[in-house]
């Protein structure tokens, strides 16, 4: 199929979809075509349009989803937009990309995963890491087998509290939009991530913070993971207010005969140090580009066009519809994110209780 897409909401993240999806058709490198644009804020659908040099804008995201020419929905609003736009977007047999979170809470991220089974459409949720480069060297990397079993993983996120700096709203803030604070609504990448990298989570633990004050939206978590592999884990997830810091994540591995580590969480260098290999080694981020090509069997023009992390995403999404093939990661991850961002909210509400997860990794 050729992919007729609308996009639904002209914010922060609807602007690198926009740019993704427009640039990779431009440069022939999605076959498929960018229709329409809506966002409740006139003028910022029209700008998306302008910029794309497209005539179709609207303020009602119905006139997307009943259309006939679209087939293709990206929801890119704020979360609790989501649920609504992707049950609508699913009966109408649309196929659709959601970002993460795909709802407020569990119940809703699985209301949403069995419409679009029911509807027999295409699904992929933003988890955008799991087309990063760097973390897809990493994980192949690490499953060499002379490292032995993995021991422990440590990842710090920390970004400061997404409703000033270059953000463009403050919903943020509000736990009637996302159902909770920084671990829905920034870490639900990183239990992913985690899952991903070190496999089934058999039981976490977790307590979170209120450091600035909005209800129910936590800026601290902290969560304490035991993996089936016999190793244990660990979260912290932060929001601060230092705002000339740029979002960024430290992820430590052990395992019992290396160590390796990243401070990036798209492009950059791993470091890493085995029994094999005594002196410190470093995978420059060249090194990383070359390799994570190799992997997904890219050409360079495509990955050099494709800069942006939300770019790979459109790249994979657009690419499996034109393909007729099933998107990766669909709504069924995004699902299991869920799992364990709901077992972290039930286990700081019940004062860090052990809750067992029975996840299995994607
Ligand atoms: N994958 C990632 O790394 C990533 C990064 C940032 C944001 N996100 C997610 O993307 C979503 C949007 O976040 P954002 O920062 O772009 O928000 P935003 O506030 O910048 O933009 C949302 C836009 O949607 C519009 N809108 C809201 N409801 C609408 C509706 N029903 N119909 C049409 N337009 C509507 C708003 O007017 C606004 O312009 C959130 O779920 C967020 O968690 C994901």
């Amino acid at each position: 199929m050729r992919p007729q897409i609308g996009i639904i909401g002209a914010g922060f993240i609807g602007r690198f979809h926009a740019r993704g999806v427009h640039g990779l058709i431009r440069l022939g490198l999605a076959d498929a075509d960018y229709v329409a644009v809506c966002d409740h804020v006139p003028e910022r659908a029209e700008s998306f349009a302008r910029i794309a040099g497209i005539g179709w804008h609207t303020t009602d995201p119905d006139e997307l989803i009943a259309s006939p020419t679209i087939d293709t929905i990206y929801i890119c609003t704020p979360t609790a937009e989501h649920k609504p736009l992707a049950l609508k977007a699913a009966a109408a047999g649309k196929h659709i990309f959601c970002e993460k979170p795909l709802a407020r809470n569990l119940a809703d991220a699985q209301e949403m995963y069995d419409a679009v089974r029911s509807a027999g459409v295409r699904h992929q949720v933003g988890l955008i890491l799991r087309h990063s480069p760097i973390f897809t060297v990493l994980k192949e990397l690490i499953s060499d087998p002379s490292l032995g079993r993995l021991m422990t993983a440590l990842l710090r996120d920390d970004q400061f509290f997404p409703i000033q700096g270059h953000y463009i709203s403050d919903w943020r803030k509000d736990i009637a939009v996302t159902g909770g604070g920084t671990l829905i609504e920034h870490s639900i990448h990183d239990l992913d991530l985690l899952a991903w990298l070190a496999g089934d989570i058999e039981s976490l633990r977790a307590e979170t913070r209120n450091f600035a004050g909005h209800e129910g939206v936590e800026d601290l978590a902290s969560v304490s993971l035991r993996f089936a592999n016999g190793g244990a884990g660990q979260l912290v997830s932060i929001w601060h207010n230092v705002l000339d810091r740029p979002s960024g994540r430290l992820l430590e591995l052990f395992f019992e005969n290396g160590y390796f580590t990243v401070q990036d969480d798209f492009f950059g260098t791993i470091r890493y140090q085995t029994g094999a290999t005594p002196e410190a080694v470093e995978v420059p981020e060249d090194e990383v580009r070359r390799r994570y090509l190799e992997i997904v069997g890219l050409e360079s023009d495509v990955f050099d066009s494709a800069l942006s992390k939300y770019s790979l995403a459109d790249y994979f999404f657009l690419r499996a519809l034109a393909e007729e093939r099933d998107p990766f990661p669909g709504f069924d991850v995004g699902l299991h994110a869920h799992e364990l961002v709901d077992a972290v909210y039930r286990s700081a509400a019940e004062g860090g209780e052990e809750i067992t997860t029975d996840f299995r990794a994607t």
